[in-house]
């Protein structure tokens, strides 16, 4: 079978290493279903890209979503990154992270008041309103607070992304952002108000998007805005063009950062705004692995099964958006390959982790790596069927910290207790 090209996931003597140490080594101490973290890829990710913008003043704000380990987020923030949220809940992470508030950035389609208020409160760098309605109420609050809010506006640029349906999110029938028709009127609305500071324009067209194309035409429509709000008279500062930027999973042909700074900076730098990034999978996704212990081998109709203990649960991509994620021993063999269809064990025929996948045989005891787990993965993991959410171990050279421990079943019951009065 075919070996996912990983630089910081490789054999050595046909053990699968994340960075220097062996995952076999790993796994005696967590067991499994674990994720393992290499700190080296999302550095290097990082400065890859960075650099690839060095002609351009521009910062990276890490889109937390892909992955919140506060550890995660830590290294980010301590290579200069801003932060991206998305919900309170983020917000707290970041903040335990360490991260300074006047660096990290509010987003979401459906912010509540107390939320706002916190991003207020805590004097973030900037709040992103989605609707015309969130502007009106964001100058509310922030007039109720005595303050003023840093405001910046998402606008929904109109264009195809060439993506998943389901993570494309920057066409008109999307939820997202305020129609760029309507864009001119939400700045004006936004500009009358008292307690508002307009300081920026805002996109995010789409995830694992492989093409520049949709990026250009979508900063073109953006930089138009821009120039015709300078004309009236308000000035922006903050151009944020969002994340999305696509990774290898299988056999994409994506770009690389430097081909879309060839493309976009000259667009950009007549405005004389910062360039900001929201990213997410393409500093995390290929830095992580879940392995994942096979269980049970079985065939029915002469089909292959191979049940192991990682489940939708632990890994909801394949069955939500039917996407593939390599699979591939931990111990290297020369056994022949099987086709197979990997499952997890919860309870729903939509819990798989690849069909029909080509790989090589297995049994009862062997441990497997699902590839291109750092994104996505232990972010939208779940307690369905009463399961463990799995511990999560970041590597750093000869070194591992399991940074998040497997859930207890404490932690499943939480705070649940019999009520008498309903017996
Ligand atoms: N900014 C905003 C406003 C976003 O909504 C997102 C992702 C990002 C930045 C980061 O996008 P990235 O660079 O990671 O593509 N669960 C899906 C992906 C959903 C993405 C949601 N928004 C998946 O597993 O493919």
């Amino acid at each position: 079978m075919q070996l996912f090209d990983s630089e910081n996931f490789l054999y050595k003597n046909n053990k699968l290493y994340a960075e220097n140490i062996s995952v076999n080594e790993i796994i005696k101490s967590t067991g499994t279903p674990v994720y393992i973290y290499s700190k080296k890829h999302f550095v290097n990710q990082y400065l890859k890209f960075t650099k690839a913008f060095k002609d351009i003043e521009h910062i990276v704000y890490y889109a937390v979503k892909a992955n919140y380990n506060i550890n995660v987020i830590n290294i980010f923030s301590k290579l200069g990154c801003g932060l991206d949220v998305n919900s309170e809940g983020e917000l707290i992470r970041a903040l335990k992270a360490g991260a300074k508030p006047g660096k990290i950035i509010l987003t979401g389609v459906g912010k509540t008041e107390r939320e706002i208020e916190l991003g207020i409160k805590n004097n973030l760098q900037l709040i992103k309103a989605e609707s015309i309605e969130e502007i009106y109420l964001i100058n509310d609050i922030a007039k109720s607070l005595n303050s003023i809010a840093p405001l910046a506006i998402r606008v929904n640029p109109d264009v195809d992304p060439k993506t998943h349906p389901y993570i494309s999110t920057g066409l008109k029938e999307n939820k997202f952002g305020i129609d760029s028709k309507q864009a001119l009127e939400a700045y004006q609305i936004a500009a009358s108000l008292s307690n508002l500071k307009l300081s920026g324009i805002d996109m995010h067209i789409g995830s694992q998007i492989t093409e520049v194309e949709p990026y250009v035409e979508a900063i073109s429509k953006l930089a138009d805005i821009y120039n015709t709000l300078k004309k009236q008279g308000i000035e922006l500062n903050h151009f944020d063009i969002g994340g999305g930027i696509g990774v290898v999973y299988k056999d994409e042909k994506v770009f690389d950062p430097s081909q879309l700074a060839k493309a976009i900076i000259p667009i950009i730098k007549p405005l004389k705004a910062k360039l900001s990034f929201e990213l997410g999978r393409y500093l995390t996704a290929n830095g992580g692995i879940l392995v994942t212990e096979v269980l049970y081998t079985k065939k029915n109709q002469n089909k292959n099964f191979v049940v192991v203990d990682a489940a939708m649960t632990d890994l909801l991509r394949p069955s939500i958006y039917k996407a593939y994620h390599h699979i591939q021993p931990v111990l290297l063999s020369d056994r022949k390959d099987i086709i197979a269809d990997v499952v997890g064990p919860v309870c729903e025929s939509g819990d798989f982790l690849a069909k029909g996948r080509q790989l090589t045989e297995c049994s009862r005891g062997e441990k497997l790596a699902i590839m291109s787990a750092g994104a996505y993965a232990m972010v939208m993991a779940s307690n369905y069927n009463g399961r463990r959410r799995p511990p999560e171990v970041i590597v750093d050279g000869n070194k591992f910290h399991t940074v998040r421990s497997r859930e207890t079943f404490d932690h499943l019951l939480y705070d649940e207790k019999i009520v008498e009065d309903l017996t």
